[in-house]
């Protein structure tokens, strides 16, 4: 049997919140009936800064996530947080290459990868985002561009043990068009396969490859369903009770 990948939900809060809000999420989690760390892992990522409140009130089976940190060591970069800086902190986690960095702040392919390779040797656990536009989808390069955005990375670090790959197309992003699950699966699949080409076969088999674009809490057991995705990358609906439920669709797994 091949190794069993954990399921993983992830909650990008992206730049959103108040103290009273954070709070309040915080207060749902901690309250949800969500099925054990042995099911699934569950990695919240509020703003920078509100990381502190959010780790001090979260009951330990959720962990936390920053959304960005710097290519390298800090210094003299106004503005920015080093990967130093959160594993002071004893955050575990970091997003990177989010697409709305890499639209927004014009992160290429390559500082992607280069920032992933960093906070991977600073001792980061990495959740990587690769993803095509809708004329790119359109235009049949959809494989082409993410295995781009694949291999900036793969030329950059030695292990992918400690990187969750994210798979979220940007026309689904925010949009409430969800990718359907045969879309999702499609995907997720053919980066396994690249993988098996480029990378290893052990790789191929054991890295997580999460969905996200408008998951909610009415289509995630759909997309859970599909062989090759091992959980989702969640922005609007982690801010709500919704993310529960989203959580719990891990147990569709166990009957696979
Ligand atoms: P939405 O779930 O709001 O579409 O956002 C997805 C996302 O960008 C998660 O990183």
């Amino acid at each position: 049997m091949a190794m069993a990948r954990k399921f993983f939900v992830g909650g990008n809060w992206k730049c959103n919140g108040t103290t009273e809000d954070v709070k309040k999420i915080v207060a749902t989690l901690n309250a949800g009936d969500v099925p054990s760390t042995d099911v699934v892992e569950v990695v919240v990522s509020p703003p920078y800064v509100f990381l502190p409140l959010v780790q001090s009130s979260l009951k330990p089976n959720f962990q936390v996530a920053a959304q960005n940190c710097w290519v390298k060591k800090g210094g003299a970069f106004t503005g920015e947080i080093s990967a130093e800086m959160l594993v002071n902190l004893g955050i575990p986690w970091v997003i990177i290459g989010h697409s709305e960095r890499r639209a927004l702040l014009k992160e290429s392919n390559e500082f992607v990868g280069d920032k992933v390779a960093y906070a991977l040797a600073q001792g980061l656990k990495v959740i990587a985002c690769v993803g095509e536009t809708l004329e790119e989808r359109e235009s049949g390069s959809t494989m082409d561009v993410v295995a781009a955005q694949t291999k900036a990375i793969a030329d950059r670090v030695t292990s992918w043990e400690n990187i969750v790959l994210a798979y979220e197309p940007v026309w689904a992003i925010g949009t409430g068009k969800v990718a359907t699950p045969a879309q999702a699966q499609e995907v997720h699949n053919e980066l396994r396969k690249w993988f098996q080409a480029n990378v290893s076969s052990e790789v191929a088999s054991t890295i997580r490859i999460i969905y996200g674009g408008s998951v909610s809490g009415a289509n995630c057991k759909e997309l859970a369903a599909q062989p090759d995705l091992d959980g989702f990358l969640v922005g609007g609906a982690s801010l709500k009770a919704e993310f529960i439920d989203i959580i719990k669709s891990a147990e569709v797994k166990k009957n696979a």
